[in-house]
């Protein structure tokens, strides 16, 4: 599978949002990486849908809106009509609603013509969200607990993604947190085929090797 990089702008300079996501672009990433916080389901808040409208004429690729809010069905119809190509929603933050919220926030982002995708923390196993691994575009697999920036990858993650590739051979699996040019062989080669990488990005000197780097070549 084609790896692709989706650098996070969560370690972006807020004031010079549009430039930034140029910039990533033009060092070859793949995707744009939107961390939303809520100050709730996490304890930061971060942004809405209004920097994602924001950012959406800066650049022709995808915006991958993660959602580390509660209550995401609320915000859906905002973030597609702010131009979210992706959003992925917690399943820790569904499971507290209902049984089907999940499954149904799923369904509503994907009758906006938008791909969907469910995210997992370190701790829960992947084996909860197989069953709606069939109305996904993508998982995320959470390889830090969400809410900041900067921290390091956790190792046990690795078992969860050959897990997840093991049951589905073709979904997308993204990995967010703490992703270095040190650890990405291990996470590629464990079937993960979307890497988040936020520090290790924005702290590079060469944003354009950095990413290349990622990518494993
Ligand atoms: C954490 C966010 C991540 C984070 C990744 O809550 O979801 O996207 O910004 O940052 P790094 O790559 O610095 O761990
Ligand atoms: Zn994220």
């Amino acid at each position: 599978m084609a790896i692709k990089i989706a650098p996070s702008i969560l370690s972006a300079d807020f004031s010079e949002m549009g430039a930034a996501v140029k910039k990533l672009e033009k060092s070859g990433a793949d995707m744009i990486h939107c961390d939303v916080m809520d100050g709730s389901f996490v304890q930061p808040i971060t942004f809405g849908a209004q920097m994602v409208k924001s950012i959406r004429p800066f650049t022709g690729l995808p915006l991958d809106v993660h959602l580390m809010i509660e209550h995401p069905q609320t915000q859906i119809k905002f973030f597609a009509d702010a131009g979210a190509d992706i959003i992925t929603v917690h399943y820790g933050a569904c499971k507290k609603i209902s049984e089907s919220y999940l499954k149904d926030t799923l369904q509503l982002i994907k009758s906006y013509g938008v791909k969907c995708g469910a995210v997992v923390n370190p701790d829960v196993p992947v084996e909860e969200i197989f069953p709606v691994f069939p109305l996904c575009d993508m998982v995320l697999l959470m390889s830090v607990f969400p809410g900041y920036g900067g921290q390091k990858y956790i190792p046990s993650v690795t078992e969860k993604i050959k897990k997840a590739r093991a049951f589905d051979r073709n979904i997308d699996i993204e990995i967010d947190g703490g992703v270095t040019e040190q650890n990405c062989a291990e996470i590629i080669a464990a079937g993960a085929n979307v890497l988040v990488a936020g520090s290790t990005v924005f702290n590079s000197t060469d944003m354009a090797l950095t990413i290349k780097r990622l990518r494993g070549i």
